[in-house]
């Protein structure tokens, strides 16, 4: 399935694409921001890690021509990647339909394929933690980056299973943790945090993402904006907390508040004080947007 762009007219409306402005978009995935950006006469700077972003971009490079660029990289090292000042950056965290539609990327439990989940491609993969991490390593992982109580006793019957073979698919590892957490009475599968830890892990999502907003500061002119559009409560409670110890404290609370950085070392001003959350209408036409949360700032620092 093609990827929805998800909140697409709220990030539009925060980072407010000017023509001929320069725009990097951390997360390209198929492409639906760095589109609407591109409607504005702007120019965009796309990133993505997964090679298979790549294909997509080819094609917006013969349609947009100079207009668009495409580096192939982790967002965590946007200092590296891009040259020059920006007027707004994007980020849409996460994997995309099509990362975990593609059966054979083993991001889901729904399909059986390989365990993998490396949007990268490369590297140390969900197959080879499961199979070579010490239990407290994967009780940890899955607590931390899942939430999930019964962490101890997944990790304990994973290192159970493994000494009787190796875990190589997505459903072997799906059946495994289903033998220890039995939520039928919720909707959710009794996996889902469990998969959704590793992947964090794997992609080490939450280190890239406190990486890249401590450098994008830095590639922002003053006046420059950051969206970000985040989809569990780990990522939003590092933006959150990211915005609030670098953003300027309101000194009265009316729409005609000045902003008070004068004794202060802010970088932004806020653009959205709470997270944006995305429509009804939206959620019910694409229920992966369920989640979403999006946070946006306006650099007012000198940097
Ligand atoms: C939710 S999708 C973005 C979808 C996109 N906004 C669209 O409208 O098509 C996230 C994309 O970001 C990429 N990604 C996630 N983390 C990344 C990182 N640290 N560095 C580079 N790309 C990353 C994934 O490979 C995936 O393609």
């Amino acid at each position: 399935m093609k990827h929805v762009p998800v909140m697409l007219d709220e990030v539009m409306h925060y980072l407010s694409p000017k023509p001929e402005g320069r725009y990097i978009d951390c997360t390209f995935g198929a492409g639906g921001y760095s589109r609407k950006i591109l409607s504005h006469a702007a120019n965009v700077i796309a990133i993505d890690q997964d090679p298979d972003a790549k294909k997509v971009a080819n094609d917006f490079e013969r349609e947009f021509g100079d207009q668009f660029s495409f580096v192939q990289g982790n967002f965590a090292d946007i200092r590296d990647l891009v040259t020059g000042k920006v007027d707004g950056i994007v980020w849409d965290l996460g994997v995309s339909s099509m990362q975990l539609d593609e059966g054979n990327r083993g991001f889901s439990f729904a399909k059986p394929a390989q365990l993998d989940m490396r949007m990268s491609q490369k590297g140390y993969s969900a197959m080879d933690f499961v199979n070579s991490a010490s239990e407290k390593e994967i009780a940890d992982v899955i607590f931390h980056n899942g939430g999930e109580v019964k962490a101890k006793q997944i990790a304990k019957q994973i290192v159970a299973s493994r000494k009787e073979s190796p875990i190589t698919t997505t459903t072997q590892l799906a059946d495994i943790v289903r033998k220890t957490v039995n939520r039928y009475h919720t909707k959710i599968d009794s996996a889902t945090k469990t998969f959704q830890a590793i992947r964090i892990f794997i992609n080490d999502e939450l280190g890239a993402l406190k990486k890249s907003l401590a450098s994008a500061a830095n590639l922002l002119k003053t006046g420059g904006k950051i969206v970000l559009v985040s989809f569990h409560s780990l990522e939003d409670k590092i933006i959150k907390d990211y915005l609030k110890a670098n953003s300027a404290k309101k000194v009265a609370k009316s729409k005609y508040a000045k902003v008070d950085n004068s004794s202060s070392d802010a970088i932004y001003q806020l653009l959205t004080h709470k997270s944006v959350k995305p429509s009804d209408e939206e959620v019910k036409n694409n229920p992966r947007a369920r989640s979403a949360k999006l946070r946006a700032a306006q650099k007012i620092a000198l940097l």
